[in-house]
């Protein structure tokens, strides 16, 4: 069965417009805001998950996802179905004063309970923007609100938004910037800004992602292999721990009812203050991270598609022989949902290799001390993006 719901009139009204958002110009570069409509089609499927309208459902669901008996997988599709549609995707694209390293652009997804402000903090950037520390390395930058969150569209949370889809997202917007559209989507955007009307197409790409948009960036470069020239994995290691703590760490409430509440509609849910702080935050209290880091991190927080969990096995422990390029895995020493709060010792780069990209040109694990989940939301976050900067700069990139 294909559920197909393009909004026909808008696909065929903008095939290559783009929504006027914003412009602004950084310390080291310029940054433009736009939507992008993008024709996904994917495997889905209806999952055996239960429904969220209210608070009580909310946790309900938040304590069957974490039941040790819950099947996560394919023994949870009631039906295998198929998603097509033209989804709105809400982007920025941010190019370097510099031309140094221009023509290398990051693609940049985000994981959940954010949007793409994760990588671009307003409070504090010099010290907390990934945005503007890559500018200032030099790198083009591409950040982008994932489906069902920020200004991208928010469809069904249970039969819509999930991992496939999403991976198919990714993969548009990576054939996009190789050929040349997204540059032209930039260039059209409103207000004209001279920094986007003569870029040429870049020359390399590199995917970073952080939590589940590691899960989306590592199953990507497995299974695409040839679209990238190099992956950044943060906040994500795939071993005993992950996710163990389980869903109820998130500490959940109906997103339709929070304030403001949310149109995504049901089985849309929403992290509360302490679940974000369970989740993100982590080190020493006194020197990893200040409460008006925590409050920031609150503040940005986005609700979560149920759907994207029950669909998320399909992005763990793909195989990519394909993939021929550097990664590195950059860990928050003290991630909490990913580690269960210590992640020294878990990752290890010739077992990455013998299991995962036996093909890869560079696998480095690199631990970022006394730091929590939101690798960015830390006093230390600066000293953690220069780690991936040189990781870059001495496999060519
Ligand atoms: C859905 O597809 C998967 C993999 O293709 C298969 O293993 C599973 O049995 C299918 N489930 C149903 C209910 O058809
Ligand atoms: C570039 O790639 C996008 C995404 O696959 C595609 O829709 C578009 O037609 C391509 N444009 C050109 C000029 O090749
Ligand atoms: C546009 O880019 C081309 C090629 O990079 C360059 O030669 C030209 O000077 C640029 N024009 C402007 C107005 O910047
Ligand atoms: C990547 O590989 C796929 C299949 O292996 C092929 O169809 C595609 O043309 C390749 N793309 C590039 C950019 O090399
Ligand atoms: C990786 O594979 C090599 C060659 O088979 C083997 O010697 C090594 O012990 C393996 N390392 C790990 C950590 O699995
Ligand atoms: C900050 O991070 C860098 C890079 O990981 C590390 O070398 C340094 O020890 C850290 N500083 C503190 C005070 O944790």
């Amino acid at each position: 069965m294909a559920i197909v719901f393009a909004a026909a009139v808008w696909l065929l009204s903008s095939s290559i417009t783009a929504t006027p958002i914003q412009s602004s110009q950084r310390p080291n570069g310029n940054c433009k805001q736009f939507d992008i409509p993008i024709f996904a089609t994917a495997p889905s499927a209806t999952y055996d998950i239960p429904r969220v309208n209210n608070d009580i459902e909310a946790t309900a669901w938040a304590i069957y996802d974490a039941t040790r008996s819950t099947v996560h997988g394919v023994g949870n599709i009631i039906k295998n179905t198929t998603t097509s549609g033209t989804f709105k995707i809400h982007a920025q694209l941010c190019v370097p004063k510099s031309s140094q390293k221009k023509d290398i652009i990051q693609i940049a997804t985000h994981g959940v309970h954010y949007d793409s402000r994760y990588w671009d903090s307003d409070f504090q950037p010099a010290e907390h923007s990934y945005v503007d520390a890559s500018l200032k390395a030099g790198y083009s930058i591409l950040t982008y609100d994932r489906l069902g969150v920020g200004q991208s569209d928010h469809p069904d949370a249970y039969e819509v938004v999930q991992a496939p889809l999403e991976l198919e997202i990714l993969r548009q917007l990576t054939l996009m910037a190789y050929n040349g559209t997204l540059y032209t989507f930039a260039k059209q955007a409103r207000p004209n800004d001279a920094a986007f009307n003569n870029l040429t197409k870049p020359e390399k790409i590199v995917h970073i992602g952080h939590s589940f948009g590691s899960f989306l960036t590592s199953a990507f470069i497995a299974n695409y292999g040839n679209l990238t020239d190099g992956a950044i994995i943060t906040g994500y290691i795939y071993q005993q721990f992950l996710a163990q703590t389980g869903s109820t760490t998130f500490s959940v409430e109906y997103a339709g009812t929070s304030n403001p509440p949310y149109k995504g509609g049901s089985g849309y849910v929403v992290a509360r203050k302490n679940g974000i702080q369970n989740v993100f935050f982590g080190g020493d209290i006194k020197t990893a991270y200040t409460p008006a880091m925590l409050e920031y991190g609150n503040s940005i927080k986005q609700p979560v598609p149920i759907g994207e969990f029950a669909s998320a096995f399909s992005l763990l422990g793909n195989v990519g022989l394909s993939f021929k390029a550097p990664v590195q895995y950059l860990l928050p020493e003290n991630d909490f949902y990913i580690c269960r709060g210590d992640c020294n010792g878990l990752a290890d780069a010739d077992e990455i290799r013998n299991t995962t990209y036996p093909h890869a040109t560079a696998i480095e694990v690199a631990i970022q001390p006394n730091t929590g989940h939101a690798l960015p939301l830390h006093n230390n976050a600066t000293a953690g993006f220069q780690l991936t900067f040189d990781f870059l700069a001495r496999n060519g990139l």
